[in-house]
């Protein structure tokens, strides 16, 4: 149906007969000569319709509307270029050119859109309910492009280190990764279910445990879980396991192999390998397992100098065990008061008692404004200006807690300061890091038992095994790492444990018992009695990758038909009610009625 793309034709094509399909992207009339810009996946072409080339053609074209079906067919020219007029349109890249019409065949005529396509839309249901519109605008057609190249990157890398694409179930049994399941009934099963899979963990261990040795899949996971900006109930992983390979192994491949997605994304160099810090230092200087290292403002331990300090808040504190610990936000000493209530308040909502501040105006600590500051001595006063590298003009931000809070709430703060501030504005930084060596397991007070950090199936440091067999469960460390870019969980994995014994204790540690491990684990406990081999992995969120690649800060952009944030795809309208008769045969007998209060 066509010679040539809407991106194709240049100034050497001027001559020569064409014809192009494709969509009326927009319409002038210039006195009886009608201008179109014609676009299609690649991009825009000028069309010109004029009664002195074809005046059929020129006739017709009065009628085309936005979003119109049309093929034209016509002569490539060169566009007007003197000393006086300039017709050309740099920002094209067919902006030399134009297509004076011949022919002009009205494909299909489309009716007024519900809303523009060249124009920003905040009402994002609208634009998801007739997302086959939404996608056309160049942007979104961009981003499934980018998604393309990048997910190809990531098979073709994995196919060259000799990893095999395998599938794994979609219909398959529960695997804890931490978030609740979607459940599928039976129909031939009466009274059983399906899981969705979190993620295919256990069928790639099994893998191993089979002779795979090198596995990858581009797998579609499923969590019915809150939904963020960056999260979807379904989303798709880079997910990847190997067998004989320690934690430097994966990290290094997972480089290479980012380093190459990245290339061909963006075409930059990504520098390898990656920096590394352990769960502590990320949580010690950024408060977060996921630091966006680059807005600076590194936390800062004071516990020792204001151990002694008049101001209880502080000292109180320090001799219950906690930490003091402070940024300095450069330059922000005129924050507002509206803006200190608002930090204030989204510390209180992290579990903090308050937050505590000093606007340093001016070198003399007479003029800084603090409800505090004069409650310090001098020497204090001194350690601060000294470790904070207070000047006139900083903000410095204290948190007062037991050091895991303190770590969380100045971290979450430094984020929100960061913003106030538009510290990221224009920066195309890419910055990748490792953290590792994170705990293995965490106290869940309202459960009143220890939970996986990362999942049941993931492997101690060596030095904490034995600790792991004698039930000694405090502070013991994983061999698991994450993958982060600007602030962002790409990925995680670990080094997973593969002897029936080591894992029975992990269930144990987990308060799983026996009977209940048997039952749900059955498969794995039986499959590593037979000759397991060492193994770990890595899955990536390739949303997410896909997401900065792209430079949205929404996985909903890079999803051709994502979920809205109430988990509905408003386009199909699912999910949707069942029959009764579907109802009747899965013997399901009616919706879930909510109890009246009270009952
Ligand atoms: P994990 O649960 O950390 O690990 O998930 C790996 C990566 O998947 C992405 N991700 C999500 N993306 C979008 N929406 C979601 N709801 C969502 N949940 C997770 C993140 C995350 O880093 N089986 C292990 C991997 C392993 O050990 O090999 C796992 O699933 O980018
Ligand atoms: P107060 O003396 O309780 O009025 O508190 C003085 C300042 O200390 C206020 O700005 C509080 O928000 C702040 N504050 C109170 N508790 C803490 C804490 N645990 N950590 C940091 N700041 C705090």
């Amino acid at each position: 149906m066509r010679t040539h793309h809407c991106n194709e034709l240049r100034s050497e094509h001027t001559g020569e007969t064409v014809t192009l399909i494709g969509w009326v992207n927009s319409t002038r009339d210039h006195g009886g000569v009608i201008f179109i810009d014609l676009r299609d996946r690649e991009g825009l072409t000028q069309v010109v319709f004029r009664p002195d080339d074809s005046e059929e053609a020129a006739k017709l074209s009065h009628a085309l509307r936005d979003e119109d079906v049309v093929q034209v067919t016509g002569l490539v020219s060169a566009r007007l270029k003197t000393d006086d007029v300039d017709t050309t349109n740099t920002d094209l890249s067919t902006g030399d050119i134009e297509i004076v019409a011949k022919e002009l065949v009205i494909v299909n005529k489309a009716e007024v859109l519900p809303f523009q396509l060249n124009k920003e839309l905040s009402n994002e249901d609208l634009r998801l309910k007739h997302r086959y519109l939404d996608l056309r605008r160049p942007r979104l057609t961009n981003n499934l492009k980018q998604r393309h190249i990048i997910t190809k990157a990531a098979r073709d890398f994995l196919s060259e280190e000799g990893f095999i694409e395998v599938e794994t179930p979609i219909l398959s049994k529960a695997t804890p990764e931490g978030a609740r399941d979607f459940l599928v009934p039976s129909r031939i099963n009466p009274g059983k279910f399906y899981a969705l899979p979190q993620a295919p963990q256990q069928y790639k261990q099994m893998l191993m445990v089979a002779g795979v040795e090198k596995y990858f899949q581009i797998a579609r996971c499923f969590r019915d879980e809150d939904l963020r900006a960056d999260r979807q109930p379904e989303f798709t992983q880079i997910d990847i396991e190997a067998s004989f390979v320690n934690e430097n192994d994966i990290m290094g491949m997972i480089e290479g192999m980012l380093s190459q997605m990245f290339t061909q994304a963006r075409g930059v160099e990504v520098p390898v390998p990656f920096p590394r810090l352990t769960w502590k230092e990320a949580m010690n200087t950024y408060g977060s397992d996921k630091p966006e290292r680059r807005i600076g403002m590194e936390m800062v331990d004071l516990s020792d100098e204001l151990k002694d300090c008049e101001f209880r808040v502080f000292s109180g504190v320090i001799a219950n065990g906690g930490v003091v610990k402070a940024i300095n936000a450069k330059g922000f000493a005129d924050i507002s008061t509206g803006q200190i209530d608002k930090l204030t308040k989204l510390a209180q909502e992290a579990g903090a008692k308050g937050l505590a501040y000093i606007q340093a105006r001016d070198t003399d600590r007479k003029t800084w404004r603090s409800p505090f500051v004069k409650r310090m001595t001098d020497d204090e006063i001194e350690a601060l200006r000294t470790k904070l590298n207070i000047e006139p003009g900083d903000l410095i931000l204290f948190a007062a807690d037991q050091w895991e809070m303190a770590c969380d709430v100045l971290g979450r703060i430094r984020l929100e300061v960061a913003d106030l501030q538009n510290l990221l504005e224009g920066n195309e930084k890419l910055d990748f890091l490792w953290v590792t060596e994170f705990p293995l397991l965490a106290f869940d007070d309202e459960e009143n038992r220890y939970v996986a950090v990362h999942h049941p199936f993931t492997r101690p440091l060596k030095e904490d095994e034995e600790k792991l067999h004698k039930g000694e469960l405090d502070g013991l460390r994983a061999q698991a790492y994450d993958v982060v870019l600007n602030g962002y969980e790409l990925g995680g994995g670990s080094i997973r444990i593969h002897e029936a014994e080591l894992q029975s204790a992990m269930f144990s540690a987990l308060g799983i018992s026996k009977e209940e491990a048997a039952e749900e684990f059955e498969h794995i406990l039986d499959a590593f009695k037979y000759g397991a081999p060492p193994h770990g992995g890595i899955a990536l969120g390739l949303d997410r990758v896909v997401m900065l690649a792209c430079r949205e800060d929404s996985i909903r952009e890079v999803i051709a038909f994502p979920k809205n944030n109430k988990g509905a795809e408003i386009m199909t309208s699912s999910p949707g009610t069942a029959t009764a008769n579907a109802l009747r045969d899965l013997r399901i007998k009616s919706t879930y009625v909510e109890k009246p209060k009270g009952e």
